[in-house]
């Protein structure tokens, strides 16, 4: 094999995901996340994150579903660019980083000592999967 190309390999090994499964948060980050969550998103996704109208689930077999195999970062970035729907891009990406933190205990993502990271490579390297 050329040299090239097992440097390549070598470097998609190390950047391999990290899963939700590995308690990529803390409580007090997703207590943060789930007090904006009321404030500022509660009125359309529901007090449960149930859905209501046009507004999807944000929790669930539908919900997941939707974002098993993608990173982290994708979920934080379309909360960053599109929501409040009515109103987006107000959120820092700091806010939205705690956002999904509370998503992931909602969907019961184990929790962990540290909070999510709200730098986009670190997120880059935390994927949403199924159940192992
Ligand atoms: C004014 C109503 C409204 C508010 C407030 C709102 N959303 Fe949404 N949200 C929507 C709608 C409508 C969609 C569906 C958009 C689409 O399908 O294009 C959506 C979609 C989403 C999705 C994608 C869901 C999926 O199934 O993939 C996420 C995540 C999300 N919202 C998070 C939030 C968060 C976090 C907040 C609070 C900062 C918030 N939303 C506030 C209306 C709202």
């Amino acid at each position: 094999m050329k040299p090239v190309l097992l440097l390549l390999l070598a470097g998609a090994a190390a950047a391999a995901p990290s899963s939700v499964w590995d308690g990529v948060y803390s409580s007090e980050q997703a207590g943060r996340g789930q007090k904006l969550y009321k404030s500022d998103c509660s009125r359309c996704h529901g007090q449960d994150l149930e859905g209501v109208d046009d507004s999807p689930p944000l929790v669930g077999e539908a919900f997941l579903k939707k974002w098993r195999g993608k990173t982290v970062n994708r979920l934080v970035d379309l909360t960053r660019r599109t929501m409040p729907s009515d109103d987006p891009g107000g959120l820092t990406r700091e806010q939205c980083t705690d956002l999904t933190a509370y998503l992931l205990s909602a969907n019961g993502f184990p929790v962990g000592k540290t909070d999510l990271p709200s730098d986009i490579e670190s997120q880059r390297g935390i994927m949403v999967e199924a159940k192992k």
